[in-house]
């Protein structure tokens, strides 16, 4: 496996495939493509249009082509079904690396991730506050940042890759109707980023009209790939980072 010259990992990024029953190797040229020019590929979520078993199948057959490590997180869309278990299983069984609950460590970098949820950012910030269904969904996206600190607590890596569905900022959420920014991420997910020196980058996907790239609090690089932000801005539905 050739890496980048400079001593960095190629990281390719796709978030928000959507691989639907009818499809047929949906992303088998493009994972070869990606094979041949980058040393690990990130997938940020909504891998399948509605978490059905015959979508992860054929998304797993293509994942079996890979012949780069394939990491990453599930996506709002693969819990529709209310079987996300059973996509990760096939995607798992395929050979891909669902973060979640446990980072990974690939040529030295790090991988953590989770899939996220929502909350807003800023004034729009949903408040634990008040009836018990209103401090549940906080503490869902609280249980989500929980999760990806104590992932990156593990890490003893210089370097490493924080991957989310949902978005950690505003920034790379905008150019879709500001009525809507609260369902696509939340803050909260930002605070483990910047708890830790070695995130040098991060990615997320679920907002399809975002904006590319934006910055934590703290300024740690945040890469919106989702493929239909990537596809108008690059010509390509995928993006290499050098970590
Ligand atoms: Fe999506
Ligand atoms: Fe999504």
């Amino acid at each position: 496996m050739a890496s980048s010259p400079n001593g960095s990992l190629r990281v390719a990024a796709i978030g928000d495939l959507h691989v639907q029953e009818h499809d047929a190797a949906p992303y088998r040229e493009l994972f070869a493509e990606i094979s041949g020019s980058a040393d690990v590929l990130v997938l940020a979520g909504d891998l399948t249009n509605f978490g059905k078993t015959g979508e992860a199948e054929i998304l797993a057959e293509d994942i079996r082509t890979c012949s780069i490590p394939v990491v990453g997180v599930l996506g709002n869309h693969d819990y529709e079904c209310g079987q996300p278990e059973t996509v990760s299983a096939i995607l798992h069984e395929a050979g891909m690396t669902l973060l979640d609950e446990q980072a990974v460590e690939i040529q030295g970098v790090g991988f953590a991730g989770v899939k996220g949820f929502m909350g807003g950012y800023g004034r729009g910030e949903l408040a634990p506050f008040g009836e018990p269904i209103a401090k549940a969904f906080v503490d869902e996206v609280m249980n989500e940042a929980r999760k990806l600190e104590n992932q990156l607590r593990t890490l003893r890596t210089e370097r490493s890759v924080a991957v989310l569905h949902y978005s950690p900022i505003e920034q790379t959420v905008e150019g879709e109707p500001p009525e809507i920014f609260q369902y696509l991420g939340s803050q909260r997910l930002c605070e483990p980023i910047d708890r830790f020196d070695h995130v040098k980058a991060v990615v997320h996907g679920h907002a399809h009209h975002g904006s590319y790239e934006g910055r934590t609090p703290l300024g740690k690089p945040v890469f919106n790939v989702a493929q239909f932000v990537l596809k108008p801005k690059f010509g390509k539905p995928y993006v290499i980072l050098d970590v």
